[in-house]
Formats: structure tokens, C-alpha cells, sequence
């Protein structure tokens, strides 16, 4: 099948890519001139674990190009999929992006004979594609919908890990305007063999905000929690989770083994969510809710607590630093996850800022995101690859990307090279027990 995709970002590039190593004929299309190049030239513009070694196959077999090219990309194909960047705006999602190719994609529809469905696949708020899409492909395309499909087809998709979420999905979801639009989007999906949800256009819009939101609720609730252990004292958060989830309905047992789902790991408190989807999508969320005259009392929550995380674990710092004037402190980790280069939202970012606002000096590292870091040009950091010279003469180390590199540092080293051995454990990755052994002094987030 041909299908056209607008926009390469992670997910635009992503998609394009695994549906082209499932045998369909993929046209990326992109605005920035470069990065058409790059995508041609088999290389990828982004670090996603496995995506440059699909995109060599799939650009050299000739299954996958890039153009600038709306129009021509929408022409010789099937089915558009609209996957470019649907950012914060002033109180709530700006669709600029998604307007601006729903225009274009309806302009090339408009001499276009066959069939053709429009497939939202970005993050959109409830009826943005069967108002704001279909009205503006309507009004360009001088169709009526049902002469073209509409779709809405929610990521579900984790940076990292965006290859193997793609190929081995957990369910695909099918909003859809008619029975035709869905029976095209089914065989987009032929060769998977995954649970598939079929629904309308808000449902699937819904199921997505719904999805991020939950799993953002769950960290925001152990922080909060974290925080509760803290001001009581002698009460650990890990401890108490670890035996809040025996609930067997959290854990479920098989025989004598305890299953354990990957959702609890969102449970684990730390320095709060980043990245470019919870943050974004649980203020859209909320801006969506309150448009509606309802009122999102647990996403705001969620929001306000995830926003304090970082701060908490300043004001910890200086409680235990006296005041950071001045103090040289070293940030490990600036990606909002390991396993990405991505810094957006990222608590490495608001733990710096924090840290810069109180006077104190910061030097930070990290494996892949020095050079994003580095371009945002926060005064009073200095940045570099070596974590030996970042903790050399520091007075407080803090752990907010969990890198393995990171984690596995010995505690000997703290000792060795720091000016004040103080290691603030903003992830609960490390082991107290061994830092102590060995003469460090360790603050964790949700212990004291
Ligand atoms: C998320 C969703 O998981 C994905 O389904 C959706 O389509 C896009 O948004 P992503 O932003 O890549 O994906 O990150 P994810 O791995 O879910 O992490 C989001 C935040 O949760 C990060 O700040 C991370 O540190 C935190 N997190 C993640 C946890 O606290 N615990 C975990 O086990 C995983």
C-alpha cells in the first residue's frame, strides 16, 4: 500500500519506517530540506535505538523516501498520515502544524480521483479530527467527508524503546468516520497480529490522553507519597510500595510466581515526569477539560505535584547544604530518561535551573545529551562527557538521569574525587547502604 506520512519527527519517522519494513511503499514528507536529505541518505535525524539500521534497509530496497513535497506524496498515495508536532500553546494544544498540513493534504485531494483516507496520528484533543481536520479538508479539498476517509490512530509509543513499541504494539487503535476509512486503516495494520480496537475519531483521541495521563497520575502519586514518607521520617517509600503492590491485584500470581506488570514501575517515586509527551499532554489535557466547563481536579493535581518535585529536591539540598551559594554541584544525567537524547521537560533541566537560582555553580553530563543541553545556553553550567571531572571537587552530587554508567559508579569514587561527599539519589537507583560504607552521605527522595 502506498501511504504518505507528514512530518518526521520520532513518531512520523518511526511510522514511516516499520510500515515500510512491513512491505508498504512509505513517502516521508518534511518541510526542513535537510533532514529529507539525511533521511535519504539512510541516516537518521533522531536517537532511536534500531531506527537507522531499518531506515538503511528500507531507503536502499526503495520502500521508504523523503520529499518536501506534500502535494506529489498525497498524489501517488493511499492513505496520508498526519504525524507532525502538535506543541503547547497559549492555554492549551496548538494545531498550527496539524492545520497547516490538513490544508495542503486537502489542496492535493482536490484533483485526486481515488479513494484516499486522512489518518490523524498526532496527539490531538477530543474532536479535533472530526472538526478542525475534516472542516479544513473539506473546505481545501472541495469534497464532502465520506468522499475521502478520516482516521484517528493514537501512539502509544515510548522514545527508546519507539522500534520495538512500533513493531510488537500492545493494541492498535482505530478511530474511525466510516466502515471505509477503517477497512483502509486495517490493512495499513494487515501484518500485525495485536489486539485492534476500532472506534469513532473521539474515542481514540480520548484513549490517548487518557493512557499518558494515567501512567503520569501513577508517578505523581508515589512523589506525593515520597514526600509524606519524608516529613514523617524513618518511613521508606520503596518500602512502603513494595508492599502496597503484594496486592495480588496489582501482582497476580501464577502458581508460586508473582507476576509483576510493567505499569508499577511508573509508581517509583523520583524527580517527576518529563519528556515530550506527559508533560505536554497533561496540561492539553487539562486546558481541554476546563474548555469543556469540567474540572480536571486529578490532572492538575497530577501537574502541580510533578512541578514541585524538582524543587522539593533543591530545598533538601540546601537544608543540607547550609545555602548553596556559590557550592559547585554535579548534575548526572540531563536526558528525561536514559536511552534518549531528548531533554525536553527534562527534571535534569529544572533541578539545574533551580540549582543556578540559588547561587550555585553546576556541572553536568551526560552519555547523548550534552550537545542539546549545551545549546539552551543556561548560564553557570559547565558541561562535559567525563563524570570523574563533572564530581571532581564538588560539594554535592545529584543523580537524575539513571544511566547505567551512573548507577553502577563506584562509592569509593564519590569519596575520592568529591570536595564534600554528599549524593542526593533523586531516582532511588542507588544503594545507601554502600555509599555510607563508604563514607558518603546519602539523601534519597522519598526517605530520610
Ligand atoms: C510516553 C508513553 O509511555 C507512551 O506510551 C506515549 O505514547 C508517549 O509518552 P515516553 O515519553 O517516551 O512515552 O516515556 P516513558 O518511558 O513512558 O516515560 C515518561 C516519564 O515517566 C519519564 O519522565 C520517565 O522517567 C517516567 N517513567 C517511565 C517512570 O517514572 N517510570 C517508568 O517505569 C517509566
Amino acid at each position: 500500500m502506498k501511504i504518505a506520512i507528514i512530518g518526521t519527527g520520532y513518531v512520523g519517522l518511526v511510522t514511516g519506517a516499520c510500515l515500510a519494513y512491513k512491505g508498504h511503499q512509505v513517502t516521508c514528507v518534511d518541510k526542513r530540506e535537510g533532514i529529507v536529505a539525511t533521511i535519504n541518505n539512510m541516516e537518521s535525524p533522531i536517537y532511536e535505538p534500531g531506527l537507522e539500521g531499518i531506515l538503511q534497509q528500507v531507503v536502499s530496497s526503495g520502500s521508504l523516501k523523503a520529499t518536501g513535497d506534500t502535494k506529489a506524496a498525497v498524489e501517488e498515495a493511499a492513505v496520508t498520515i498526519i504525524a507532525v508536532g502538535t506543541p503547547l500553546g497559549e492555554g492549551g494544544i496548538d494545531l498550527g502544524q496539524v492545520k497547516q498540513a490538513a490544508q495542503e493534504i486537502g489542496a492535493a485531494l482536490k484533483g485526486k480521483e481515488e479513494y484516499h483516507v486522512v489518518c490523524v496520528k498526532s496527539t490531538v484533543v477530543p474532536t479535533t479530527t472530526d472538526t478542525v481536520v475534516k472542516g479544513i479538508l473539506e473546505q481545501f479539498s472541495g469534497k464532502q467527508s465520506g468522499e475521502f476517509g478520516l482516521a484517528m490512530n493514537p501512539e502509544f509509543l515510548r522514545e527508546g524503546n519507539a522500534v520495538a513499541d512500533f513493531m510488537l504494539p500492545d493494541r492498535i487503535v482505530i478511530g474511525a468516520d466510516d466502515a471505509s476509512s477503517l477497512e483502509v486503516m486495517k490493512r495499513v495494520y494487515a501484518g500485525f497480529e495485536v489486539p485492534m480496537v476500532a472506534t469513532n475519531l473521539r474515542t481514540a483521541e480520548m484513549i490517548k490522553y487518557t493512557a499518558n495521563a494515567l501512567l503520569a497520575t501513577l508517578i505523581s502519586y508515589a512523589n506525593e507519597i515520597a514526600g509524606f514518607c519524608e516529613a514523617t521520617g524513618d518511613v521508606d517509600v520503596q518500602d512502603v510500595f513494595a508492599a502496597v503492590v503484594l496486592d495480588r491485584r496489582l501482582t497476580p500470581r501464577i502458581g508460586e510466581e508473582i507476576i509483576c506488570p510493567e505499569v508499577l514501575s511508573y509508581l517509583q517515586a523520583g524527580c517527576g515526569y518529563g519528556g515530550s509527551c506527559f508533560p505536554k499532554d497533561l496540561q492539553a489535557l487539562e486546558a481541554y477539560a476546563r474548555e469543556k466547563g469540567c474540572n480536571p481536579r486529578l490532572v492538575s493535581a497530577t501537574i502541580a505535584t510533578n512541578a514541585e518535585q524538582a524543587e522539593r529536591i533543591v530545598q533538601r539540598l540546601e537544608g543540607a547544604l547550609g545555602s548553596l551559594e556559590g557550592k559547585k554541584t554535579t548534575v548526572l544525567g540531563l536526558a528525561f530518561k536514559p536511552g534518549t537524547d531528548d531533554i525536553r521537560d527534562s527534571p535534569a533541566l529544572k533541578i539545574i535551573r533551580g540549582l543556578l537560582a540559588k547561587g550555585a555553580k553546576v556541572s553536568a553530563t551526560d552519555p547523548f545529551a550534552l550537545e542539546r543541553a549545551k545549546a539552551l545556553g543556561l548560564q553557570g553550567v559547565t558541561y562535559t562527557e567525563d563524570y570523574e571531572a563533572a564530581l571532581r571537587g564538588a560539594e554535592a552530587v545529584l543523580l537524575v538521569t539513571p544511566w547505567r554508567q551512573y548507577v553502577e559508579i563506584p562509592a569509593e569514587k564519590y569519596v575520592l574525587l568529591m570536595a564534600h561527599p554528599l549524593v542526593v539519589d533523586c531516582r532511588r537507583a542507588l544503594d545507601r547502604g554502600r555509599l555510607e560504607g563508604a563514607g558518603a552521605i546519602y539523601i534519597g527522595v522519598g526517605l530520610t
